[in-house]
């Protein structure tokens, strides 16, 4: 199992608590809102350990401050984190569970990204992009579709409809 993390020694820690609970942990540095850092982890996930069947997002970030309030650079960092975030890595990894032939991918979402909180328009913005990020991906990938808010979840299949789409590949950055 890989842990990624923008911080090195919490990819570390977690791989740690894997090895304690009997499993094999691997520690990534990633940031999930850098295509080109998401992608190289990727490649050194699969390099490492052959394949991905399950990818967990559940980097997350958010502040609190009243939206007239709140420095455009804080709003565009909760987007890239949290919405962006969660899709560069959904797409990394979606070819991976696509070629394997089925996967599943579960996306960290909030009861804020569904009812809203205050104080919080960009993470609640971010939030309720991943859950309907997540339920496109669901309709466009899955021919099982297990769905549920605010923990999203979508599990690839190829399908016959997806024979008549161009599967995702790397895109050019
Ligand atoms: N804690 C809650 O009450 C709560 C409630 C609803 C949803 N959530 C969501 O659950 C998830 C985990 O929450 P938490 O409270 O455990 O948060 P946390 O702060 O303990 O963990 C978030 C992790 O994301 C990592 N991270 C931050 N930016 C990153 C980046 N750019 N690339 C890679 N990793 C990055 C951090 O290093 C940290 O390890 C988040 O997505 C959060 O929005 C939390």
């Amino acid at each position: 199992m890989a842990a990624l993390d923008l911080a090195a020694d919490g990819a570390e820690k977690t791989a740690g608590v894997i090895a304690e609970a009997g499993g094999e942990g691997r520690a990534n540095q990633c940031d999930v809102a850098n295509p080109d850092s998401v992608w190289a982890a990727v490649d050194r996930v699969v390099a490492d350990l052959g394949r991905v069947d399950v990818l967990v997002n559940i980097a997350g970030i958010g502040n609190f401050a009243h939206s007239h309030e709140l420095a455009l650079s804080e709003w565009d960092r909760i987007i890239a984190v949290n919405l962006t975030g969660t899709f560069l890595m959904c797409q990394a990894v979606l070819p991976q569970l696509l070629s394997a032939g089925g996967g599943a991918i579960v996306n960290t979402a909030s009861t804020a990204g569904v009812i809203g909180q205050p104080y919080s328009a960009a993470y609640c913005a971010s939030k309720g992009g991943v859950v309907l990020l997540t339920k496109a991906l669901a309709w466009s990938e899955s021919s099982s579709t297990r769905s549920s808010v605010p923990w999203g979840s979508a599990s690839p299949r190829r399908s016959p409809a997806r024979s008549r789409t161009s599967r995702p590949t790397r895109p050019v950055t």
